[in-house]
């Protein structure tokens, strides 16, 4: 039955009524589910829709919505550009096509992106290059499906804010050719990003996905400063592996904003194995902030920094030494590009 509520979440506007509720509770989340469900259904009817599915927390909530709304009419398209996190693309694949059915293609282009950035060292242009070869694989890989109405996206409440008051432009995730006709599905653009993860736990999505910490569109891209190569992204990969699995022993996942690795493209002499290794250093930055304009350094556990350090400099092929990062948002941002 559709309450007051209800209609609110059914409107059309990008206007979030004042009356409507915080969803905070499991409760709240199911309400909100139930008339999504009932207003996904009623938009969508029995039509085709695509969704870019890139692992981040809002678009997974409304694969999650739309798979319990639509089902098999939705397809999820998953494009590992090669610059994920080490067992990211898989979480998406284990979580969405295995656990909950999805019509999912999921297209390794690990190789075409790092040939295209091979060289590249300016910032700007490998955020470029990595945003457009993203388009371009989506759209190819949109253009084999036939009868595609609607695109999911997932579209939250600051987004449509933030474009109204001109800060950032509403980008699509992936623009579509112009000839393809789609109208938009965006289930969650009302709803704050507490919300959303709110929402992503009571459909049953794990943890790990739902309290993701920001994780920047161009991936590790930005974390392996100057030109990738492979041997360095795999050592970027690895080292922000053990940070997280530190972070979580230590229960500082979810209470630190965001913590990475960060391997520049250069080497400083070390020893190991009691012969001179002359080898990359890896910078470890950990910050706290509510809006990322400003950030402060996490006051790191001297012994777990130790523990660290060690798990990497022993661990990680091609690392020799370990920095922490104390420095705070200015004068540094949270990324190093
Ligand atoms: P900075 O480095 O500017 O980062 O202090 C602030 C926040 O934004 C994230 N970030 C990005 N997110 N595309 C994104 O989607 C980008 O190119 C990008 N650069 C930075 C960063 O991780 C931090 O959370």
């Amino acid at each position: 039955m559709a309450d007051a509520r209800t209609e609110y979440y059914l409107d059309s506007e990008n206007i979030r009524p004042e009356t409507m509720e915080r969803i905070k509770t499991k409760e709240q989340a199911d309400a909100f589910i139930d008339s999504q469900v009932e207003a996904l259904r009623r938009q969508i009817g029995d039509g085709k829709v695509l969704l870019a599915l890139s692992g981040g927390v809002d678009s997974s909530v409304v694969a999650a919505l739309l798979i319990k709304a639509v089902g098999k009419q939705l397809t999820c398209i998953h494009v590992n550009h090669g610059l994920m996190r080490k067992g990211e693309s898989q979480m998406v694949i284990d979580v969405f096509e295995k656990q909950l059915g999805a019509n999912l293609i999921y297209i390794d282009a690990t190789d075409r992106f790092l040939d295209l950035l091979a060289g590249v060292t300016d910032p700007e242009q490998k955020r470029k290059i990595i945003g457009g070869e993203f388009i371009k694989v989506f759209d190819e890989e949109a253009a084999k499906i036939s009868g595609i109405g609607f695109l999911g996206q997932g579209t939250i409440y600051p987004d449509i804010l933030e474009s109204k008051d001109g800060i950032k432009a509403h980008h699509n995730v992936g623009g579509l050719p112009e000839e393809v006709k789609m109208e938009l599905v965006e289930p969650v653009k009302l709803l704050f990003k507490d919300e959303v993860r709110v929402v992503g736990s009571a459909l049953g999505l794990p943890d790990e996905m739902v309290n993701r910490q920001p994780f920047p569109g161009p991936g590790l891209g930005v974390r392996c400063p100057g030109a990738i190569t492979r041997d360095r992204l795999e050592a970027v990969r690895e080292s922000d592996a053990i940070l997280r699995e530190e972070f979580d022993k230590a229960g500082l996942a979810g209470k630190v904003w965001q913590y990475f690795t960060v391997v520049p493209d250069f080497k400083a002499t070390g020893v190991k194995d009691g012969k001179r290794a002359f080898e990359w250093s890896c910078i470890i930055r950990a910050v706290n902030t509510t809006d990322a304009m400003t950030a402060t350094i996490e006051r790191i556990d001297w012994e777990l920094l130790e523990k660290i350090s060690y798990r990497i400099t022993h661990e990680v092929p091609g690392i020799n030494r370990c920095l922490y990062d104390v420095t705070a948002k200015p004068t540094g941002t949270i990324e190093f590009e």
